[in-house]
């Protein structure tokens, strides 16, 4: 039997995450995800994904000077990334970017020195690439500060609000991990494979890239754009659907109910941008979209998935568009190189196909 793009087929066995798409549960490692988004920091639940427990302080002040010891990056790197032509996109760049970092010594087993590095250097190749393209020289990171608040302070070249740091916080936690996803499992294929490090979280980029994964979010913002006014949602959604098109922002392969993270980044972006029109005719195009989803495929329910209030919350704080889904990267990639851990020490994943070619004579 054929399962087309392997729905509901179990492949491995995880601690890392559960994703009870029925009842809507995001939990990591006995923690539900919401609460550690309200509780904790990016580095904290790095180091629950990564080391099997939250942190103690001096756990956390390890992890910290790890971090922030491998922020900068190689001359060579830099150099890649400016020789990319402009027109490229960020996600290109990124990717790129992260396939020409050098790990130290043996590159198999993976280790969670290769792990922190890595995730420590990603910021900073968007950051570099981002203010060249603004013409601005790069900012070069902080000591000083956390994860989030470097990576926002070097995009920004300014110390960013308090409030900001802590609603990015709430979203780089929200999708630091999400069981077999697309990207997570390309890491783990790649990683089974006893290939590096680097090849995974550079494969997993390309995957997450295409705006039926982590591309989406940037097409929510166009979507709330080209829509422009509330009236207009009925009628511009109703000629999307009947022509066969899709609405970023909804619907998922897992979820049957409301993505529990959408219903934590909404409260977040409500609490960002109280009296915003943007996020006001937000709010009115999802439901009208719920509505008229309904309608259109009645006995498949179709929610609101993450991607739709991730667009609000990076928007809500001065993102713009070409940074939604490399954000996206600098989160996922815990939860990639966590996966990559487990499968390393797994078989290689190989499934089969079913030939429906003509024989040779
Ligand atoms: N808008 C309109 N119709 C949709 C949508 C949508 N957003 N999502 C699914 N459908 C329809 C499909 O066209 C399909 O109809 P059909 O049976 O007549 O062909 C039916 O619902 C089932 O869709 P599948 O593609 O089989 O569902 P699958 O589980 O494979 O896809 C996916 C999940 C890719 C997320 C899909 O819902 C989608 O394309 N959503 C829009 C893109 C998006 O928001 N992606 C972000 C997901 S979250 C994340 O990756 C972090």
């Amino acid at each position: 039997m054929i399962s087309l793009g392997l729905e509901n087929v179990v492949v491995a066995e995880t601690d890392l995450s559960l994703v009870d798409g029925l009842k809507g549960h995001l939990v990591y490692r006995n923690h539900w995800a919401r609460d550690l988004a309200i509780n904790n920091t990016f580095e904290e639940v790095a180091h629950l994904l990564w080391y099997g427990h939250l942190p103690s302080e001096q756990e956390l002040a390890d992890l910290n000077a790890k971090l922030v010891a491998n922020r900068e990056l190689p001359a060579h790197v830099k150099a890649v990334v400016d020789a990319m032509p402009d027109d490229m996109d960020m996600m290109e760049v990124l990717r790129t970017g992260v396939a020409s970092l050098p790990l130290a010594g043996d590159t198999w087993p993976p280790t969670l020195d290769q792990i922190i590095y890595l995730t420590a250097k990603l910021p900073t190749i968007i950051a570099h690439r981002y203010a060249r393209l603004n013409n601005r020289e790069p900012v070069a990171p902080r000591t000083d500060l956390g994860h989030t608040a470097n990576y926002l302070y070097m995009l920004k070249g300014e110390e960013p609000l308090t409030a900001h740091v802590r609603a990015f916080d709430a979203y780089l936690i929200l999708t630091q991990e999400h069981g077999l996803n697309a990207s997570t499992f390309t890491a783990r294929v790649i990683a089974s494979t006893r290939s590096d490090l680097v090849s995974s979280i550079t494969g997993a980029i390309g995957a997450l890239k295409g705006p039926l994964h982590g591309g989406a979010p940037s097409e929510v913002t166009e979507m709330i754009e080209a829509i422009g006014t509330k009236e207009n949602a009925e009628p511009w959604i109703k000629a999307k659907l009947a022509a066969g098109e899709r609405l970023m922002g909804f619907g998922h392969r897992i979820y049957r109910t409301t993505d529990p993270r959408a219903i934590a980044l909404s409260k977040v972006a409500s609490e960002l941008t109280a009296e915003d029109k943007w996020f006001d005719l937000a709010v009115h195009v999802e439901q009208i979209a719920l509505r008229l989803l309904k309608e259109h495929k009645p006995n498949r329910p179709l929610e609101t998935n993450v991607e739709f209030y991730a667009a609000a919350v990076m928007r809500a704080i001065g993102l713009p568009d070409e940074l939604f889904t490399p954000s996206f990267a600098v989160s996922r990639t815990v939860g990639w190189s966590a996966h990559v851990l487990e499968a390393a020490k797994g078989k290689i994943i190989r499934p089969q196909s079913n030939y429906t070619g003509t024989m040779p004579e």
